[in-house]
């Protein structure tokens, strides 16, 4: 395989998707589709984001309006502490005092402004400190909001966004809003604090003077903002290279294995290089524009004060301006415009933390699972009678997955379904504890539509053994009891036994209590089926449903599986998928499904003797006749 240009890794590792619930189309998520870290765009309307990111504060009232009254109160102490500096200055110039008289006025003109100047230390550090509780718990309201909203979505939300997307949204872009609320909202407000006390000052101290400062400002105001606009530019280009370089790692760290077995590793350091070499130009621009650009603006605002010190200093010769009138307000041109500095580095995190506040709330937006209706049913003794009536369903509505099913499933039978990969069996367990809904048709269970059931009453009566099997961090114990949280440890270890589980479990190097980490990659495929198996065994729900649970299973150990489940599905409907037709050879009846159609039903016998598909799937032959 060819190294792949720029442009292309880009496209596919920075993630240019948008997050999407609604999207239909067959497929889910493409190769590298919304992977890693994200781009950092520009937040599409800002105002509203803005807005509801401060409602996150605004249950803060009280407290916010201490930070207010800190932000003054730090503000308005420094800028008498450098106003004292006006008697001090005129104070040592005065030629009418005596030599001791000027000193002991300094000592307590000192040891006054230092008082101040302790206060200003102390109204500094309450409102930082009160801000930072603010604005982490802000965050913390904002992660638990999105963490509660993923737990709410439907599962055709998880099966169009991958993973990266999804993650990056907790991680960058709840640390970006974090920086904005900790940083930036407080250089914001004390910024425009200083700026309005330090032009009063100005004012008060000199009005003329004042005039011809403010002539100059907006020079270094455009020049400022003009920065800005650059380093967002990089700095927005930056992170998007960035994005590529963390989901091009993602990537080939959870897929190193394949990289391996297919001896793509100098490919992949090709390309890797060729997105962090970008990486680098992006970042030399962005430190460049943001770290370099800003000071050297700072530095060149030093024309204005020797400008503004020349005229000052006419003043004084000519119209009696004291000195130390003339050193405080030189002090002050020179706070003037540094908040003015400030907010315009501080554009480029805010409107990074927007974008990312932007993405936060599309997920927060989006639609939960449908609610229960009202009077819901409770399913407290279902039964299981499973009914699928004429059902249809696609999971796209305009691609038709799923054709006119009808079955029929009494407790105590197993029905099994059969039929070639991508027929629709995975899609028929989807429908049943309302993974997705069907669009045509109906699913009763106990002679209720399955929408009439409250959702959680619906899946508690269900156990699924997925096709995919997952394991949580935590014991294997605590694994298995995942399918009843009530389950005794015995009833644990008795399922684990009805699994097969038992045996391996103890081979384990602590039994019951090891541990399981990453998706159980200490352990067998086969016997992670078998913990899988063992968790819907502990559960008690009435409907059994098993997608391919046994597909890495031995055939000796799969027997033994079925004697164990045979016992505990006597009461219980069962779905059985699977592959491999010896599973399948007892069930009941068994559903022969391809192009998602039932084309042919019944038991192993008359299906074999109907000498249709089924026969060619469980023999290997093509009837020719
Ligand atoms: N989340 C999804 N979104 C859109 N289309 C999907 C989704 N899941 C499956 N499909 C499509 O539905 C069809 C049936 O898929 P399904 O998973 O039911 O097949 P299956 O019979 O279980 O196959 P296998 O034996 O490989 O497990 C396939 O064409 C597949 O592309
Ligand atoms: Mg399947």
């Amino acid at each position: 395989m060819a190294a792949r240009n720029l442009e292309e890794l880009k496209k596919q590792y920075s993630g240019a998707s948008g997050l999407d619930s609604a999207k239909q189309g067959p497929g889910g998520p493409g190769p590298g589709r919304g992977r890693g870290m994200h781009a950092h765009g520009k937040p599409k309307n800002a105002k509203h984001t803005m807005k509801r990111l401060l409602s996150y504060l605004a249950i803060y009232k009280i407290k916010l309006i201490f930070v207010l009254v800190f932000m003054i109160g730090s503000t308005a102490t420094s800028l008498a502490g450098s106003y004292m500096l006006r008697p001090v200055i005129n104070n040592l110039t005065d030629a009418d005092k005596t030599v001791s008289e000027r000193v002991s006025y300094l000592i307590m003109m000192i040891a006054i402004m230092l008082g101040i100047y302790l206060v200003g230390v102390a109204f500094t550090y309450m409102q930082q400190r009160t801000m930072l509780v603010i604005s982490q718990s802000a965050i913390e309201k904002i992660r638990n909001d999105l963490f509660d909203k993923i737990q709410s979505l439907p599962v055709r939300f998880f099966d169009n966004n991958s993973t990266g997307d999804v993650m990056s949204r907790f991680t960058n872009d709840v640390d970006n809003i974090s920086m904005m609320l900790d940083n930036s909202v407080v250089s914001l407000i004390s910024g425009t604090i200083t700026l309005i006390g330090t032009l009063f000052m100005m004012i008060y101290t000199n009005i003329w003077l004042t005039m011809i400062t403010l002539v100059f400002s907006p020079i270094f105001i455009l020049g400022g903002s003009a920065i800005g606009k650059m380093s967002r530019k990089y700095y927005t280009s930056q992170q998007e290279a960035l994005g590529a370089v963390n989901g091009y790692i993602e990537e080939l760290v959870s897929g190193q294995k394949v990289v391996k077995v297919f001896n793509h590793e100098h490919v992949c350091v090709e390309e890797f290089s060729t997105l962090n070499e970008d990486l680098r130009n992006k970042q030399i621009h962005a430190q460049f524009w943001g770290g370099v650009m800003g000071p050297i603006m700072g530095n060149t605002s030093q024309i204005s004060y020797s400008l503004t010190a020349g005229i000052g200093g006419i003043l004084c010769v000519l119209r009696g301006f004291d000195v130390g009138g003339l050193t405080i307000f030189v002090n002050f041109a020179r706070h003037f415009s540094m908040p003015i500095n400030t907010i315009s580095q501080q554009m480029a995190t805010i409107f990074s933390a927007l974008a990312g506040a932007e993405r936060v709330f599309k997920v927060l937006d989006l639609d939960p699972e449908p609610a229960d209706r009202e009077n819901a049913v409770s399913g407290d003794n279902i039964k299981g009678h499973v009914i699928l009536d004429d059902v249809t369903f696609g999971y796209d509505p305009d691609k038709t997955i799923l054709k006119n099913i009808s079955l029929y499933a009494k407790p105590g039978q197993k029905i099994a379904f059969v039929g070639s990969t991508g027929a629709g069996k995975t899609t028929v367990t989807n429908l049943l504890n309302r993974f997705y809904d069907i669009q045509e048709g109906r699913i009763t269970i106990d002679g209720v539509d399955i929408r009439d059931y409250k959702m959680d009453d619906l899946r508690r009566n269900i156990a699924m053994v997925l096709q995919d099997t997952h394991l949580f961090t935590g014991t294997v114990m605590d694994n298995i009891r995942y399918g009843r949280l009530d389950a005794t440890d015995d009833e644990v270890i008795a399922a684990a036994k009805t699994a097969s589980a038992h045996s391996f479990i103890m081979r384990l190097s602590d039994g019951y209590n090891t541990m399981i980490e990453g998706d159980g990659a200490n352990l067998s495929q086969g016997q992670r089926q078998l913990l899988n198996i063992a968790r819907a065994a502990v559960s008690k729900a009435p409907i059994l449903v098993l997608d391919e649970a046994t597909s890495s299973v031995d055939t000796r150990t799969e027997r033994h599986i079925e004697h164990g489940m045979d016992r505990l599905m006597k009461e219980r409907t069962t779905f059985v998928i699977a592959h491999r037709l010896s599973t399948v050879r007892n069930a009941n009846a068994i559903m022969v499904l391809e192009h998602g159609q039932i084309i042919e039903r019944g038991d192993h016998d008359d299906l074999l003797e109907q000498k249709g598909r089924y026969y060619e799937l469980y023999t290997g032959k093509k009837e020719l006749d």
